[in-house]
């Protein structure tokens, strides 16, 4: 188990390369090959900070060296994964026909048809679709916060399965696009979510006097089902069942930024169902959807 803990620590060092990781000289963390922040108690500060012009964030004491090969590059965009279908269709037919009179005929045939495939198919925002895009871990805009206070974590594990996890920022911390991390610089166009907080809803248990002869029947007021009653509930984001939806084809997101819920209802992917104990969409149609 301590082993494991370990790999899976490196991997994920490796696949981030040095971008965010505090330099043991500088005491700083560079985040892209220009702005870097200082760490403190080995963890980057993310106030953001840049060097001169022509000056590179490097592991060396003094961080900014001009011209020098930077130690976090900035990496492409993982999302966009460019599907290339390449068929090759090889038919070599070598038809040789021996007829007495000594003629051979030769026919070599080969074909190669070459159809590269792009598919840009912009659909409705989906971050478990872009996951699934992913080569390799990382993290993306969560596109459906305007507070930008939480990111999509998507992680590609060894056995190339993707997981999709909606993360918050840390307080007053705002997800950077740029640097894939989250910095106390607030992107522009990210809005303040000033909505009041959620209320705690405490759960007043009413016991029941119960006599020995007269059995008290608890009357339940059924409440409909309502996607922002059923957000009110959490105190951080989460997934549940969309209960206006017999088809299981879409599913309620809650996110809860500064303390507020917002209710998303979310659309699981072409021919997929979502799963109220796994709480994720996937190609099995669950038994109570239609
Ligand atoms: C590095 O990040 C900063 C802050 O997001 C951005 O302004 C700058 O353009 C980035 N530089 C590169 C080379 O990506
Ligand atoms: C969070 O909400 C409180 C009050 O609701 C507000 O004073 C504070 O500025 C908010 N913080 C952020 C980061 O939006």
């Amino acid at each position: 188990m301590w082993l494991k803990a370990l790999i899976s620590l490196l991997m994920i060092q490796y696949l981030a390369a040095t971008c965010n990781v505090c330099q043991s000289a500088s005491k700083v963390a560079c985040h892209n090959e220009t702005t870097f922040s200082i760490c403190y108690d080995g963890e980057p500060s993310y106030d953001l900070l840049s060097c001169p012009k022509n000056f590179y964030c490097t592991d060396g004491f003094y961080t900014c060296y001009q011209n020098a090969d930077p130690v976090c590059k900035s990496e492409e965009d993982t999302t966009t994964t460019e599907i290339l279908t390449t068929t090759t269709t090889d038919i070599p037919t070598t038809t040789t026909t021996e007829i007495p009179t000594t003629t051979t005929t030769e026919i070599p045939t080969t074909t190669t048809t070459e159809i590269p495939t792009t598919t840009t198919t912009k659909g409705p925002w989906n971050a478990d679709d872009i996951c699934q895009q992913a080569t390799k871990s990382t993290s993306y805009e969560n596109e459906d916060d305007p507070s930008c206070t939480t990111f999509i974590k998507c992680t590609v594990s060894t056995d190339g399965t993707h997981s999709t996890k909606i993360t918050s920022c840390p307080t007053n911390q705002y997800f950077s696009t740029s640097l894939k991390v989250c910095t106390a610089t607030k992107p522009d166009g990210c809005v303040e979510v000033t909505t009041k907080a959620a209320t705690t809803t405490v759960a007043t248990t009413t016991t029941a006097k119960t006599t020995v002869t007269t059995t008290t029947a608890a009357t339940t007021t059924a409440e409909p089902w309502s996607a922002e009653a059923t957000c009110l509930t959490i105190t951080k984001s989460t997934l549940f069942q969309n209960k206006d939806d017999p088809t299981c084809t879409s599913y309620l997101y809650c996110y809860v930024s500064n303390g507020s819920a917002t209710a998303l209802i979310k659309k699981c992917p072409t021919n997929e169902y979502f799963d109220i104990s796994s709480k994720v969409c996937g190609a099995t149609k669950p038994d109570y959807c239609t």
